[in-house]
């Protein structure tokens, strides 16, 4: 089969390599791809949101699969547009797209759409309520008489940046007027959800679906902030560890039967379609899961440790949810621990210098258990350079999660750029 992958990212990287590995893969194509994954397949000029050439390329190659890694491309409605006939009713493209459709992609593009979701159909999550422009001055007072910390979340995409705890009233009605009415997050802050703080642990779990049968394909834990012992900025994440090590066989029970199940449930009886990847962002809270937040792809970092686990061939699992099957597929999960940690331009989260020669990546990897996954890289003149906040993902995989992550730093330590930076903790509540 010939595949199309969208995205530039770490879990560009960490798919291409893994569809490439696939007895299925005829040829793969990464649009637009990084310096990592020109290794695994043709990397192409095209952009992520140029649905126009993106469709022209597949029916000229006649691609089979487009994997969508990206959230922007399919809250956009990338799924539709592909599915899109002409005046006879005859598709001007026949393949696979891996990805939800426009409405369904709202479980993550629009908080209110998934909050709704949540309480049709009784799964756990937070207490909340949104309010717009509209309602402006009742929100106000509803934040007032809220119980501390509150959540203040922009209803739209806002590129990881658009939730913030609020510890006192007075940073909570200011933060609130930022984004109603100075529009702080664009049109993705005219709706903002309010609702209650959860304190537990967080953990993510990652699912392939057709709407109607699942496959739980793995489950990680992601180190979010920018500083050590989980302080500072957030971050689109800076290291993840899976298996995560409280995660035992009941409580992933209760994740499938309280949150995954009816979640699934939730799409069929909806008629939402759905033919791809939920991530499920979790918090335990006690002993029982609630549901934070929805996307409707792979995380990034997840990625790269939920796929180099996943022994599964992944384009036979993308061709079982085309055809109904499934439900028949043996997911087989690798039982070493994997780590990763993200090497980041100093600056990151802020604003930081691109174009920084990396230097360490050509001597061989300290280990076989040892992939170094390029997040924001790119060449120039025959030089890989930095072209990102999120430089490199290394991935070490060992018996104990211990080992990996030692073997993960010690590859680092090897590997450098000016101003490089990364968290030498990931893992530590477990070490
Ligand atoms: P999100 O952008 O939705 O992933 O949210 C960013 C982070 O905010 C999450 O990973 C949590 O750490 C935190 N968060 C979001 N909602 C809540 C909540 N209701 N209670 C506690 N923490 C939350
Ligand atoms: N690492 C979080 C995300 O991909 O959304």
């Amino acid at each position: 089969m010939k595949i199309l992958l969208l995205g530039s990212g770490g879990r560009e990287h960490a798919l291409a390599k893994k569809i490439s590995e696939s007895y299925h893969c005829n040829a793969l194509f990464i649009a637009p791809g990084n310096t990592g994954t020109e290794k695994y397949g043709t990397n192409l000029p095209i952009a992520t949101n140029d649905f126009n050439a993106i469709q022209s390329f597949c029916i000229k190659e006649n691609i089979d699969i487009l994997v969508v890694g990206p959230e922007e491309p399919l809250v956009q409605g990338i799924y539709d547009f592909m599915q899109a006939t002409d005046e006879t009713g005859a598709k001007y493209w026949d393949g696979i797209v891996v990805g939800p459709s426009k409405k369904a992609a709202q479980l993550e593009g629009s908080k209110e759409f998934s909050k709704k979701f949540m309480q049709r159909h009784n799964i756990p999550t937070a207490a909340y309520k949104s309010f717009t422009a509209e309602n402006y001055e009742e929100g106000k007072a509803y934040i007032k008489q809220h119980s501390l910390p509150i959540v203040l979340k922009a209803d739209g995409l806002a590129a990881g940046k658009g939730v913030v705890i609020c510890h006192n009233h007075p940073t909570a009605l200011s933060v609130f007027e930022n984004m109603i009415q100075n529009a702080q997050f664009g049109t993705a802050s005219q709706k903002v959800v309010i609702e209650e703080f959860l304190s537990g642990i967080e953990l993510s779990v990652f699912v392939i679906t057709n709407g109607v049968d699942y496959q739980i394909i793995g489950h990680a834990k992601d180190y979010k902030r920018i500083g050590e012992g989980d302080t500072g900025l957030n971050t689109g994440g800076m290291g993840c560890i899976s298996p995560v090590p409280f995660v035992d066989e009941a409580f992933m029970q209760t994740i499938e039967t309280t949150i995954i199940q009816p979640t699934i449930q939730g799409l069929q009886k909806e008629h939402l379609e759905y033919n791809g990847f939920i991530f499920f962002g979790l918090i335990k809270v006690g002993n029982k899961p609630y549901v934070i937040e929805y996307n409707c792809r792979l995380g990034d970092p997840e990625t790269e440790v939920v796929i180099p686990r996943l022994q599964t061939d992944l384009v036979a699992l993308f061709a079982a949810m085309h055809n109904g099957t499934l439900a028949d597929v043996n997911i087989n999960i690798d039982n070493r621990a994997a780590a990763t940690i993200v090497a980041v331009s100093g600056g990151y989260p802020g604003t930081f210098e691109k174009h920084k020669p990396i230097y360490g990546l050509n001597t061989l990897p300290l280990s076989n258990n040892v992939t170094i996954y390029h997040a924001g890289t790119t060449t120039l003149q025959n030089q890989i350079v930095t072209n990102g906040g999120r430089v490199l993902a290394v991935t070490a995989m060992a018996p104990q999660l211990q080992e990996a992550i030692q073997l993960a730093k010690h590859t680092l330590s090897t590997i450098s750029f000016d101003n490089m930076y990364y968290r030498k903790d990931i893992g530590y509540e477990f070490l």
